[in-house]
């Protein structure tokens, strides 16, 4: 695993070293009109497994294939994960909002009454998810208050099954859950 440490820097690319006059609040706001998927990475920890939703989700690379996400450092989930070096992204259908909920949330077991199954790496794999993800973590990069998690995927798949009857993905926009509708 490679460590490695950005500084912030602004559009022009200078260097800041800290948040700016920017309003957090405003930053979210206006980013908040990007939709995202919703996944959940999950890791086997020596404790039991860990899991937290993400939305930062990215395929980065075809050869080699790297994926990506962004874990925030205040994330106590995101700590106990970190050094097992290895995940799996669970892709959340618009069935699983209630499983992003509990994974964002501060239940004590997040994993209770969920049913998973393991792949290749051991990272639990969330049963009824649209797509799984199994990754070796290979590179980590410190960008401001977040990790940029870089992961080397080892295997992957699809829920089983017609891709017609199937739930569409679940989505994040302006703050709220939303499914896909076609145009
Ligand atoms: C839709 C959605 C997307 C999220 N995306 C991210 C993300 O990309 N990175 C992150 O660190 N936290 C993200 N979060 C917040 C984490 O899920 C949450 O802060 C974390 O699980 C808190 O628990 P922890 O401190 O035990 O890790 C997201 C939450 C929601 C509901």
């Amino acid at each position: 695993m490679r460590l490695c440490h950005c500084y912030p820097r602004d559009a022009m690319g200078r260097s800041s070293g800290g948040s700016g006059a920017l309003d957090g609040r405003e930053f979210r706001r206006v980013l908040g009109h990007y939709p995202t998927g919703v996944a959940v990475v999950s890791a086997a920890c020596p404790h039991g497994p860990e899991g937290l939703t993400i939305g930062s989700f990215a395929s980065v690379s075809l050869d080699p294939p790297l994926v990506s996400f962004c874990a925030g450092h205040e994330s106590d989930s995101w700590q106990r994960m970190r050094d097992v070096g290895s995940f799996c992204v669970n892709v959340l259908g618009d069935d699983q909002a209630d499983v992003s909920t509990t994974f964002a949330g501060k239940a004590d077991d997040r994993f209770e009454g969920i049913s998973t199954r393991v792949e290749a790496t051991g990272a639990p794999v969330i049963e009824g998810c649209l797509a799984w993800i199994d990754c070796r973590v290979e590179a980590v990069h410190t960008a401001g208050d977040h990790d940029i998690v870089v992961g080397r995927v080892v295997a992957l798949g699809t829920a089983p099954g017609d891709i017609e009857s199937a739930p569409g993905p679940l989505i994040f926009l302006k703050g709220g859950y939303r499914r896909v509708s076609g145009l």
